[in-house]
């Protein structure tokens, strides 16, 4: 088996979108060691919905979206890195970080402690928008520093050329490609009730058609616009 971990520059900018096309692109299984937040759609559902690829159960389900180690404390419980093993698989393994780089699992342990101790190849998403050089640099450097092997930068959003090229000259990191808005994927803030309850369309196939609608509008995306010859050189023993 071989892991490759997504991680990235902040909350909500598109790691779990990109991890469904990695998974989807690679034929791979997905797993999610520690999911804060309960109410809306969880990472794995997003996964699972959007590839159709195997998904692991979490480690920890927590309900508070919080970081998780504040997760943990609302619901008494300490989360043990001891616990959080990479799962077997076979083939390919994508692993989701929460959040940042920098986010605690426990009073000791931040997320990069253990990229480092599943010793596996880091993927860092970043915003385009403004603010993502001095974030993007920071977290590299946090990778770097916990001893962790970075594959590239993967940018999410509209193009900002001189921006992108920025970060890759000072960051000294590979541009794996930049995922565009994806207009079938734009924030629904109502998606749950949305494909729970969908209007109908004149097909009469509303839900599935649309949800088909999403996977293809990223499997096509992401087909032309990440490099995914670099990332499956970096799974290679
Ligand atoms: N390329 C994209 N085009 C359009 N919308 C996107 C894109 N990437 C992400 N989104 C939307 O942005 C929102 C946040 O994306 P996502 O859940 O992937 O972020 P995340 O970094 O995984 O967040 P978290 O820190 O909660 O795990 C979602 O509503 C998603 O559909
Ligand atoms: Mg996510």
């Amino acid at each position: 088996m071989s892991a490759i971990i997504v991680t990235g520059t902040d909350t909500s900018i598109g790691k779990t979108v990109f991890s469904a096309g990695l998974v989807a692109a690679l034929g791979a299984s997905y797993w999610k060691p520690v999911q804060s937040g309960l109410e809306e759609e969880t990472d794995s559902q997003i996964v699972a919905r959007l590839s159709g690829r195997p998904v692991l159960p979490e480690g920890y389900l927590l309900k508070l979206p919080a970081s998780p180690h504040l997760s943990a404390e609302a619901e008494g419980v300490e989360i043990d890195p001891g616990t959080l093993s990479l799962p077997q698989v076979d083939g390919v393994l994508v692993v989701e970080g929460a959040g940042g780089v920098m986010v605690p699992l426990n009073r000791e342990t931040l997320f990069v402690d253990m990229f480092a101790r599943w010793g596996a190849p880091v993927i860092l998403c970043a915003r385009t928008q403004l603010g993502t050089i001095n974030h993007t640099l920071l977290s590299l450097q946090a990778l770097r520093g916990a001893g962790c092997d970075v594959v590239g930068v993967v940018f999410i959003g509209a193009a900002e050329a001189e921006v992108e090229d920025t970060i890759c000259q000072f960051g000294k990191v590979a541009h794996l490609g930049r995922l565009p808005v994806i207009e079938e994927l734009r924030a629904v803030p109502d998606r749950g009730r949305e494909t729970k309850c969908p209007p109908m369309g004149a097909d009469g196939h509303g839900p599935v058609s649309h949800r088909a609608k999403e996977s293809d509008a990223l499997a096509k995306a992401f087909a032309a616009h990440i490099d995914i010859d670099t990332i499956k050189k970096a799974l290679q023993p």
